[in-house]
């Protein structure tokens, strides 16, 4: 699989993720700024990649600050954390990333600048890597979830190019492949950016797993159809009750999976847990732009005077989320207290 971000010599470069899979373009982000506008603009998306962008990007703008009093170098690197963890506002990887790197630059802020730069580089790539680890071991707990044969729905992307590498709902689809579960996919194109089948179908492709992809709206004559045996997407925050907010369509695919007693499995990071909430209804959805709904490509697709509306993410309750599979162990309801256990 191709990666889905890069520390080179003096830039970062990540894979065009708006051009795949028609072609692999990689974009070269030499400051902080390019790297916010590639967060926004969907270049990098998924929340522990865009976590992994935000990290390189404060190595990025730690490198760009030239004052070398200790405290005026945190202050400037504090600016340009706010920045960076507002590019987008619902996955909780943004602000974790960003103030993983703010803690290390004050622990050596009694260093010369120049280190304090290559320990938030080193840093960086530390929380990439760490990714692709809690993604394999998250894999691991997961694929235990999974019967033989299994025919398993996802709802957007939580693959390799959502994070690090693996994925995490796709992590543990790659696992369960791995152990030789003969699964098969059924992935949601998912409206409007179309993650689903660009993105899910490529990677799981590119891996031998059988894939087919049907529109949003088929989802649930499969599941009454009993078609689907179980479904696993990935999240961009947990509440500490276990609510869910993922990409939008994710709450439907719950409420049915219930009505017809399939079990829906939530896969993240513990770093896209965000205690702090009690539940989702605090989680600040995004709103993008509705030119996202109205066209496809150049192609205007509606009356351009209709007004559209473009939630980019929706709250799952976890009263719907059979599990939620992280890096440290698979956690059942109730939420609230298997949640306070993994911090
Ligand atoms: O708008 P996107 O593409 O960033 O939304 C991504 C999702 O909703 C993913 O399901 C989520 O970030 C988990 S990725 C491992």
């Amino acid at each position: 699989m191709i990666p889905t971000i890069e520390w080179q010599e003096n830039y970062v470069r990540m894979v065009d993720q708006r051009k795949l899979p028609r072609k692999v373009e990689w974009v070269t982000c030499r400051g902080y700024k390019d790297v916010i506008r590639a967060i926004q603009n969907m270049v990098i998306r998924g929340a522990p990649a865009i976590g992994v962008a935000a990290a390189m990007g404060m190595a990025l703008g730690a490198r760009s600050i030239r004052v070398k009093d200790p405290q005026a170098f945190i202050k400037r690197l504090q600016d340009i954390g706010r920045r960076m963890r507002d590019a987008r506002p619902t996955a909780v990887n943004l602000r974790w990333a960003v103030e993983r790197m703010l803690s290390l630059a004050k622990e050596y802020a009694d260093r010369p600048a120049q280190e304090i730069k290559e320990r938030l580089q080193e840093e960086s790539q530390r929380i990439l890597n760490e990714d692709i680890e809690s993604n394999r071991t998250m894999g691991r707990n997961g694929a235990a979830l999974v019967p033989q044969g299994a025919v398993i729905l996802t709802h957007c992307n939580a693959g390799a190019l959502a994070t690090g590498g693996y994925g995490t709902a796709l992590g543990v689809i790659r696992a369960a492949h791995e152990r030789h579960k003969d699964i098969r996919v059924i992935a949601d194109e998912t409206r409007p950016w179309l993650q689903g089948l660009r993105l899910t179908a490529y990677e799981l492709m590119a891996d031998g797993i059988p894939v087919s992809v049907i529109a949003d709206n088929a989802a649930g004559s499969l599941m009454r159809q009993k078609k689907i045996d179980l479904i696993i997407t990935g999240a961009d925050r947990i509440a500490a009750n276990g609510d869910v907010a993922n990409k939008i369509g994710t709450y439907q695919v719950a409420v049915l999976a219930r009505t017809h007693k399939i079990p829906f499995y939530v896969a993240a990071p513990v770093s896209t847990i965000d205690p702090t909430l009690p539940n989702g209804d605090q989680i600040p959805v995004e709103e993008r732009d509705p030119r996202e709904i109205h066209t496809l490509g150049q192609t205007q697709l509606g009356p351009p005077q209709v007004i559209a509306l473009n939630p980019a993410f929706d709250i799952t309750p976890s009263k719907y989320v059979s599990a939620i599979i992280t890096e440290k162990g698979v956690i059942r309801p109730p939420y609230r207290r298997a949640i306070r256990a993994l911090f």
